[in-house]
């Protein structure tokens, strides 16, 4: 029998009421319908705010790519997001916040990302190391090690010295990581009080080899500290979902699994994503079944046509990752792990025009490229070294507190191969 992987639930009932948009999209399988996954569009209400959950890939690229304000973050988002980061450099209520943006986003290209393999790697060895001294058979601790990897890689990347970069892991980035691994249910608030003491380090170090303090010329402490907790957050939690995710499927698809070594060893393991195509649609299969961001929420200011119906100036438009892409208007067997979907010229379409794990346009992810050149590079050194299987009855869990994360306990075994 097919492997099916764990997907959300969904029990609300039509007309959907909602008591409001925060507890929707903090336990959205609640309030929902199962319906979610096979329409191009619902719509509902909470209190006076029209709400449109937008699912059909057009749309929401359309939405996304805008540039000229039509569809603004919504100020929900910015509540909810400034509730916990407080003001930052790239709120969409600063007025420079393209500038802060480019600024900060400036080295995070493929080029770099690239160029940093080495350094990615160093942070993943460490890891793999471990892994073998414990042992064939015992379970590894797999959310924690793939945050300690994701956090430790970032840190090499884009705070480290040479030399630093080719040793052991920075003992504050490490303390951090095993921190908010401890609070692995605590609030975004919670996780980034965790990361207080390395964004002080990080704001005395400077980012990719500037100065000090130095993320733009906006000579505001509060607002620089804030940005860098934001950094340090978003460019490594993601990463520890999606490679946790991307592990747990390869454990339990022993063939792909072999595929995937065998083009990591054919191909040398600092090719970036190009090369390993197999590895990179293994990814994108990760991230289209497990979007971490499962919805962005943007304000709707010109009328909008979907699927015959129209969503008005005024409506709040959540634009559902989630329900795109795992919806069966677009996708065959959308809740299964198929990595060859996104292979050759059609997979490549789908990936374009389908997949949106990382948003687009103008407030997209900055460190796409470095995630995706990242997360091939530790798949693929890990199973050339390694073989994954599952430890019988741990399974993982989706768990969804504003974002989609896995839950569970030392899910898999790592046996060193000759
Ligand atoms: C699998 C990994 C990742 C996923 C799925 C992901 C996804 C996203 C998404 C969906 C957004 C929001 C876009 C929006 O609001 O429209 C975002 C924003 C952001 N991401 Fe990522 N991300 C990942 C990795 C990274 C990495 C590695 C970095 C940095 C090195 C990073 C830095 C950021 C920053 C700074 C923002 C805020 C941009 C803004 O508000 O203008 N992310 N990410």
């Amino acid at each position: 029998m097919e492997f099916s992987p764990p997907r959300l639930e969904f029990s609300g009932r039509e007309p959907l009421l909602f008591p409001g948009l925060g507890k929707v999209l903090r336990e959205p399988m609640r309030y929902w319908p199962p319906a979610i996954v096979e329409r191009a569009a619902l719509e509902a209400r909470a209190g006076s705010t029209r709400i449109a959950l937008i699912a059909e890939p057009a749309t929401v690229t359309r939405i996304l790519l805008n540039r000229g304000d039509q569809f603004p973050r919504a100020r929900l988002h910015d509540r909810i997001l400034g509730a916990a980061y407080g003001e930052n450099l790239i709120r969409g209520d600063r007025l420079d916040w393209r500038r802060q943006r480019k600024e900060i986003a400036q080295p995070l290209t493929t080029a770099y990302s690239l160029e940093m393999a080495p350094r990615m790697r160093r942070a993943c060895m460490r890891i793999m190391d471990e892994w073998a001294a414990a042992g064939p058979d015992a379970p590894i601790d797999l959310l924690r090690d793939a945050r300690r990897f994701a956090l430790d890689s970032l840190w090499r990347c884009f705070f480290a010295s040479e030399s630093e970069a080719a040793g052991g892991p920075d003992p504050v980035v490490e303390a951090a990581a095993l921190t908010i691994d401890a609070h692995r249910t605590g609030t975004l608030v919670e996780h980034l009080a965790d990361l207080r003491p390395l964004a002080r380090r990080a704001l005395d170090r400077g980012y990719a080899g500037r100065g000090p303090a130095d993320l733009g010329d906006a000579r505001d402490e509060a607002a620089d500290f804030n940005t860098m907790l934001l950094f340090l957050h978003a460019g490594h939690d993601n990463v520890t979902a999606t490679l946790g995710w991307a592990l747990w499927l390869l454990a339990h698809h022993p063939e792909i699994q072999q595929q995937v070594r065998e083009e990591a060893r054919a191909a040398g393991s600092d090719a970036g994503p190009g090369a390993a195509p197999l590895a990179n649609a293994l990814i994108l299969e990760t991230l289209r079944l497990y979007p971490p961001i499962m919805h962005l929420i943007r304000d709707v200011t010109v009328d909008l046509e979907v699927a015959g119906a129209t969503i008005g100036a005024g409506f709040t438009a959540v634009l559902s990752m989630y329900a795109m892409h795992r919806n069966r208007l677009w996708w065959p067997a959308p809740d299964s792990f198929r990595p060859e979907r996104f292979l050759g010229k059609a997979g490549e379409q789908a990936r374009r025009t389908m997949l949106l794990p990382f948003g687009a346009g103008p407030r997209g992810c900055i460190g796409a490229s470095f995630a995706l050149v990242e997360l091939v590079l530790a798949v693929r050194l890990i199973v050339a070294r390694f073989a994954l299987a599952p430890v019988p009855g741990r399974a993982l869990d989706c768990r969804v507190d504003w974002v989609l994360r896995p839950e569970g306990e030392a899910p898999l075994l790592a046996r060193p191969l000759a």
